[in-house]
């Protein structure tokens, strides 16, 4: 078995996550020692045991990055039952290499996801501080106005009190604009836009970061990024 020692401290070793990261990857259960998913970053295992994140052996992995143009109607998940998920989009080659997409768009939104098994890169540009702007176009029942534009810029406030931070919302036509936020709380748009009285008909994310969402690409279709794409959203 040889020498054991802590989980954390193992992840850590790779240079790939700090302490820190490797301690809430674990407590999210995207760890595996010895093929059983682990919870505690002080667990102990084998020096030899194999580590795995998200199903990738530490180590062992290639960091892969896709652009993806989600259609609505598939999950922003990489397994769930009697759902259809973004992984379900990708080829044979892109099954078992521990893709996953950074950040969520609800099952009826279109555009923009990134996939990667790149850990760290995900959960620092999930990060609530890291503040990466997202963009979406988005329609509504009713008329947006230069009210509504001055709420975004205020910071709407949510129907449980939740007061979002400052976005900004350009008017594209009564009904359409595209709504900047730098934050990503569970249906965001179509709650702050459902406390203004215009439920959302339609959204889209075109952009994600410095990530423009590629028109040429489909929907349901997808690409690796480019490099100078890679080097966006390292220097992000
Ligand atoms: N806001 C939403 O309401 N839904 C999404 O999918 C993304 C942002």
């Amino acid at each position: 078995m040889g020498e054991l020692e802590r989980l954390d401290k193992r992840l850590a070793a790779t240079g790939k996550w700090s302490r820190r990261e490797a301690r809430d990857l674990i407590r999210a259960g995207r760890v595996t020692a010895d093929g059983q998913r682990c919870r505690a970053p002080e667990s102990k295992v084998g020096a030899d045991a194999p580590v795995a994140v998200d199903g990738v052996p530490i180590g062992a992995d290639r960091p892969v990055y896709l652009m993806l143009h989600k259609p609505a109607g598939v999950v922003s998940s990489t397994d769930e039952p009697g759902e259809r998920t973004v992984l379900d989009l990708l080829g044979e080659a892109y099954q078992n290499i521990g893709l996953f997409p950074a950040g969520r768009l609800d099952k009826d939104t279109e555009g923009l996801l990134l996939l990667t098994n790149d850990g760290p890169l995900a959960h620092r540009l999930l990060a609530p501080k890291s503040h990466v702007d997202k963009v979406y176009y988005v329609e509504v029942d009713g008329v947006l106005d230069e009210d509504d534009a001055e709420a975004v810029r205020q910071g709407v406030k949510l129907g449980d009190g939740y007061a979002c931070l400052p976005g900004k919302l350009e008017l594209l036509s009564d009904s359409s604009a595209y709504i900047t936020l730098r934050e990503g709380k569970y249906h965001q748009v179509k709650r702050m836009l459902a406390s203004r009285g215009k439920p959302v008909t339609y959204l889209k994310r075109v952009r994600f970061g410095p990530l423009e969402l590629d028109e040429g690409l489909p929907r349901g279709a997808w690409r690796p990024l480019t490099e100078e794409e890679q080097k966006a959203i390292f220097s992000q």
